[in-house]
C-alpha cells in the first residue's frame, strides 16, 4: 500500500466532500414563462439539489451577451443577462444556495469576449485608445498571423485580429511567450496591453467573489498566451491568480477547462476536468468504440459498455500517471457529461448500465461533476438545428425534465414553440417526479451513492486510490479507496459487462470482515491474501473492509 503523509490539502477544505452540479441556465427552470430558464428558476429548485446531496453548482455563463455562443461571448462581465434576471437575482441565488450548503461557481471566460464588448468595439477604431492593445491585432489588414485563427475586414483599424474560438470571440491579448523577430505586433507578456488585460480579469473575479460567488470554472484556461510552448507563460499567469486568491479569497475554488491535469494543477488550478477532447479521460470510459463513438476508434470500446470489450487500461494508464504527478497539487475531476460533449451519458445505456457508471463516477477521487439531467438519465435529442452556436452540441442542452404531467415537462409554462430548445419528445422521457416515486430509480440510486460518498472520507476527493484488479480483457475492475492517515478502507468493484464475472484479487483483507455498503451482498469475500469477488452482469459493489 502506498503511504501518504497527511498535510494540508492543496485545495479549500470544502472541496473534500464536494459534489458539483453543472447548470446550463437557459435549460434548467423557467420561472416567468418566457421559455428560457433563469436565476429565480434555479432558486426554486435548490431544494431538489440539496436533497440530491449536491454541494456546489457550476453555472454556465449568465452574463450580458449577444448569445452567438450561448453566453461564452461576454459583452458585459459585471451584468447578469436580462433574460436570466438581475445582478440582485444572482446575489439572491448565492445566498439562498449557501443557506442550503451549496456554493456557486461562475463561468469565467478569460480568453476572449464578444465582438460587441465595448473593449473590442474601441479596439477596432483607427485612433489609438485605451483598448487598442487589449486584443491581438496584426499591423496590416492583409497580414494574417501564422498558426492563429484571424479575422480581417471588419474594422476601421488597419489590421486583422486573432479569434480564440468563433470569429465573434476576439482573443484577449495576454501577449506572446516567444515574440518572433520582425513581427512587432506580437507583444511580450509584460507589455502594457497584456498587463492591463490581466488586471481586468482579476477585477472581474473580485467583483463576483465579493458578491458571493465561491469560485470559477475557467473556460479554455490554457488558451491565453500565444505561441507558448508547454503553456509555461499561461501557467505563470494562473499561478499569480492563485497566489492572490490564496491571500484574499482562500475559500474560492478554481476548476479549469484544460483537460490536462498534469499541466493545469501545477499552473495553480485546484481542479481540472477529465475531458472528452483529451487522449485519456472521459472518452475511453464512456464514448469510444462502436456503440457510443463520437471521435471513433472503431477497434476499441468504451469501458462502460455491455459488450465487456472495453479496456480499463485505456483510461487508467494516463489517469494513474497524472494522479501520482498531481496528488499534492490538486484534484482531477470526473464529469458525467457537459454542455460541449453533444452526447448524454445515457445514450445507448439503460438504467442498469447507468447505475454501474454512476457507482464508478461517485467513488473516484476528485470532485464529481453531474451534468444537469444525467442523474435521471436524460437522453440526447437528435435532429435539432443549432441554437446560439451550439451546432453538434444542441441535443445535450435541452430543457430539464421535471414532471411527467406538467406542461413542457415542468420546465416552463411558455407555449412549446417559445422554448429555448424543445423538450425531449420521447413519451418515455425520464423526469424527476417520475424517478422520485420509484425507490430503485436512477435518481434515487445516484442520491444514495452521493450520500454514501459524503459519509465516507475514504470515498471523497483526496482519498487514496489503489487499483486492485485493473487488467485489459479481465473484469471486474476493482479498486480500493482509503482516506490518507485514516483506518477506513473501502473496496469498489464494477462490472459493466452483461456477463457475470469472478476473480481473485490480491490485497490486504484485514480481519476479513466485509460490510456491503452498496450492490450485491456477499459478492466480496476475504480469501487467503486478498478477496474473491463475484459480480453479476452489469453491476457495481461498494464494501467497507476492516
Ligand atoms: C468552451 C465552452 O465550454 C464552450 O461551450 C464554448 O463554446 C467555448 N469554450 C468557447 O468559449
Ligand atoms: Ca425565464
Amino acid at each position: 500500500m502506498p503511504t501518504q503523509v497527511p498535510g494540508p490539502a492543496p485545495y479549500p477544505a470544502w472541496l473534500e466532500d464536494a459534489v458539483c452540479y453543472e447548470i446550463y441556465p437557459q435549460s434548467f427552470c423557467d420561472s416567468n414563462g418566457d421559455g428560457i430558464g433563469d436565476l429565480p428558476g434555479i432558486v426554486e429548485r435548490l431544494g431538489y439539489l440539496e436533497a440530491l446531496g449536491v454541494t456546489a453548482i457550476w453555472l454556465n455563463p449568465c452574463f450580458d451577451s449577444p448569445f452567438l455562443d450561448a453566453g461564452y461571448d461576454v459583452r458585459d462581465h459585471r451584468l447578469v443577462a436580462p433574460r436570466y434576471g438581475t445582478n440582485d437575482d444572482l446575489e439572491r441565488l448565492f445566498a439562498a444556495a449557501r443557506a442550503r450548503g451549496i456554493r456557486v461557481l461562475l463561468d469565467l471566460v478569460p480568453g476572449h469576449v464578444s465582438w460587441e464588448h465595448p473593449w473590442f468595439v474601441a479596439s477596432m477604431r483607427h485612433e489609438r485608445n485605451e483598448f487598442s492593445d487589449f486584443f491581438i491585432w496584426t499591423d496590416h489588414a492583409w497580414r494574417l498571423p501564422d498558426g492563429l485563427r484571424a479575422v480581417t475586414g471588419l474594422s476601421e483599424r488597419d489590421g486583422s485580429y486573432v479569434a480564440n474560438f468563433f470569429v465573434h470571440q476576439p482573443a484577449l491579448n495576454y501577449g506572446f511567450a516567444n515574440v518572433e523577430p520582425g513581427h512587432p505586433w506580437q507583444q511580450p507578456v509584460d507589455a502594457p496591453g497584456p498587463l492591463a488585460v490581466r488586471r481586468e480579469i482579476r477585477d472581474i473575479m473580485r467583483f463576483w467573489l465579493d458578491r458571493g460567488a465561491s469560485g470559477f470554472r475557467v473556460d479554455m484556461a490554457a488558451s491565453l498566451v500565444k505561441h507558448d510552448p508547454g503553456r509555461r507563460e499561461t501557467a505563470r499567469f494562473w499561478r499569480e491568480i492563485r497566489a492572490w486568491l490564496d491571500t484574499e479569497y482562500p475559500e474560492a475554488a478554481l476548476v479549469s477547462e484544460w483537460g490536462r491535469p498534469s499541466e493545469a494543477l501545477p499552473a495553480g488550478f485546484h481542479m481540472d476536468f477529465l475531458l472528452h477532447f483529451a487522449q485519456g479521460g472521459y472518452t475511453p470510459l464512456f464514448r469510444q468504440g462502436s456503440r457510443h463513438s463520437m471521435m471513433g476508434d472503431p477497434y476499441s470500446w468504451s469501458f462502460f459498455d455491455r459488450s465487456g470489450h472495453g479496456n480499463i487500461r485505456a483510461f487508467l494508464d494516463e489517469y494513474q500517471r497524472d494522479l501520482a504527478a498531481t496528488r499534492h497539487l490538486g484534484l482531477m475531476c470526473m464529469p458525467s457529461g457537459n454542455h460541449d460533449m453533444g452526447q448524454r451519458l445515457a445514450d445507448g445505456r439503460d438504467a442498469a448500465d447507468l447505475a454501474c457508471a454512476w457507482a464508478f463516477i461517485l467513488t473516484m477521487p476528485g470532485v464529481p461533476f453531474i451534468y444537469y439531467g444525467d442523474e435521471i438519465g436524460m437522453r440526447t435529442v437528435r435532429g435539432l438545428p443549432s441554437k446560439e452556436g451550439s451546432y453538434d452540441r444542441t441535443g445535450a442542452r435541452t430543457p430539464m425534465q421535471w414532471d411527467p404531467d406538467g406542461v413542457n415537462a415542468g420546465f416552463s409554462t411558455a407555449p412549446p414553440e417559445a422554448l429555448y430548445l424543445p423538450i425531449d419528445p420521447d413519451p418515455e422521457r425520464p423526469t424527476v417526479a417520475g424517478h422520485e416515486e420509484d425507490p430503485d430509480s436512477l435518481l434515487n440510486r445516484v442520491r444514495g451513492l452521493i450520500a454514501l460518498r459524503r459519509a465516507h472520507p475514504a470515498l471523497c476527493a483526496g482519498g487514496l486510490f489503489v487499483p486492485l484488479l485493473a487488467e485489459a480483457g479481465r473484469l471486474p475492475f476493482v479498486y480500493e479507496r482509503r482516506a490518507p492517515g485514516a483506518a477506513e478502507r473501502i473496496v469498489v468493484a464494477v462490472n459493466p459487462s452483461a456477463s457475470a464475472c469472478a476473480a481473485d484479487v490480491v490485497g490486504d483483507p484485514g480481519s476479513g470482515s466485509v460490510e456491503t455498503l452498496y450492490g450485491p451482498p456477499d459478492a466480496l469475500v476475504a480469501r487467503g491474501g486478498g478477496w474473491q469477488v463475484r459480480m453479476p452482469g452489469v453491476s457495481a459493489g461498494i464494501w467497507l473492509v476492516r
